[in-house]
């Protein structure tokens, strides 16, 4: 194996291919395997012979470094076009990682709007070791310019987010940040439209982290984090936290997440495809008040949205007239969306964020941010569109006879 490949850095030639190319082949290149498998084998050892004490072909111990693992690595980086990409055992193990960072005194400022379980490790874990939080709206960068002090060192935040899908202007917020104090860390959490329709870092984010779990495995069998950066200071000090804190994902789901990755834009377009449909059906029905989608023109950020994002991606949002009662009972009939937490696997999901997904959060910010349970999240997975439109056609009409 050469010491390329060991380090885990990409070769720049495949970058200049398409992505779905690169999904297929960075990282998996036959060569570095004694045996030339075409897929990177499962290498469940976690130790590795030494040719001499300290001397080694590029892995001591699993945590610090697997084969597997790095050819995920590699593969992920190359689809973010990043120098670098680490994973981890989880999203929120990539953020209490990157939260490492920091220190006692230090302030982070972030979106009011976060994934529940995001919102939860900053308000009462990383405040449990001095470290404050600030949260602010994205979608007006001058809350961010208003917000940021001379210790923050961390700007965090969803574009869109998770679950009213507001957008952020990400080189606006770049911009105002970077000439506050060009050393401060800002990261993009990019799970809701993964590496195909959204790259943060061409806009100026240091890192680009991503719940690995929904869109880019997308089959609703692994958990897993990561991050992709340019900036080898940053990939240095994440890699030493990443082997010092030990939350490494295991090389079976590694393997996984390379294979769930080799159909990731097939994937997404479908999602998109289906989106589409759903969030025009909806949009037209009674029992609707609103949808919240990010190929709908009458999303407040719609100019946004295609300037940075080059899709929609699959997450569809909508406001049911009526309560948790009706809301309930147009659950109960859906067939094919099944009720459940997470969002991008190829399955539809169906969830209510006000008592689930982001049930973590204070009920006042819930309040403030319009998450009530009237509020219904769709992750649109790749059936047929006709069959999924059906389902929630005959679901709405049920529970608008109620
Ligand atoms: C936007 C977003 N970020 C981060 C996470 C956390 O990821 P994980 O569940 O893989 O820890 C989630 C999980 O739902 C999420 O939706």
């Amino acid at each position: 194996m050469s010491k390329n490949q060991v380090n885990g850095d990409v070769d720049h030639d495949l970058y200049k291919l398409g992505f779905g190319t690169r999904a297929l082949h960075a990282g998996q290149e036959p060569d570095q395997w004694n045996s030339r498998a075409v897929v990177p084998p499962i290498v469940m050892s976690t130790t590795f012979a030494q040719f001499a004490p300290a001397v080694h072909a590029g892995y001591e111990y699993g945590r610090s470094g697997n084969p597997t693992r790095n050819s995920l690595q590699k593969c992920l980086a190359s689809l973010d076009k990043a120098k670098f990409a680490l994973v981890y055992a989880s999203g929120l193990a990539t953020q209490a990682n990157i939260t490492q960072l920091l220190k006692e005194g230090d302030n982070i400022v972030a979106g009011d709007e976060l994934y529940g379980g995001t919102n939860r490790y900053f308000r009462t874990c990383a405040a449990k070791f001095g470290i404050s939080i600030d949260y602010v709206n994205f979608s007006k960068p001058e809350n961010v310019e208003r917000a940021l002090k001379s210790n923050t060192k961390l700007v965090w935040f969803e574009t869109p987010t998770n679950p009213l899908l507001k957008v952020t202007d990400i080189e606006a917020i770049c911009k105002i940040v970077k000439k506050f104090n060009s050393d401060i860390i800002i990261v993009v959490d990019n799970t809701f439209l993964s590496p195909y329709f959204q790259s943060p870092l061409n806009f100026g984010v240091d890192i680009v982290m991503n719940s690995i779990t929904k869109y880019i495995n997308g089959h609703s069998d692994v958990i897993m984090g990561s991050i992709s950066t340019n900036r080898s200071d940053l990939h240095q000090q994440l890699k030493y936290v990443q082997n010092a804190v030990g939350a490494v994902p295991s090389p079976f789901d590694c393997f996984l997440v390379n294979r769930g990755m080799k159909t990731l834009a097939l994937r997404m377009e479908q999602h998109q495809k289906n989106a589409l449909a759903v969030a025009k059906f909806l949009e037209e029905h009674p029992l609707v008040r609103k949808v919240i989608y990010l190929g709908l023109k009458s999303h407040p950020q719609y100019d946004v949205i295609k300037k940075q994002c080059s899709g929609f991606g699959g997450m569809v949002c909508m406001y049911i007239n009526g309560n948790l009662e009706t809301v309930k009972a147009f659950l109960e009939k859906l067939k094919l969306f099944t009720l459940a937490e997470s969002l991008g696997a190829v399955e539809s999901l169906v969830e209510v964020p006000s008592i689930m997904t982001h049930a973590s959060l204070p009920p006042e910010l819930r309040k403030e941010l319009g998450i009530d349970d009237t509020l219904v999240r769709l992750s649109v997975g790749i059936e047929n569109t006709d069959d999924l439109i059906q389902d929630l056609d005959q679901a709405l009409k049920y529970a608008n006879s109620l």
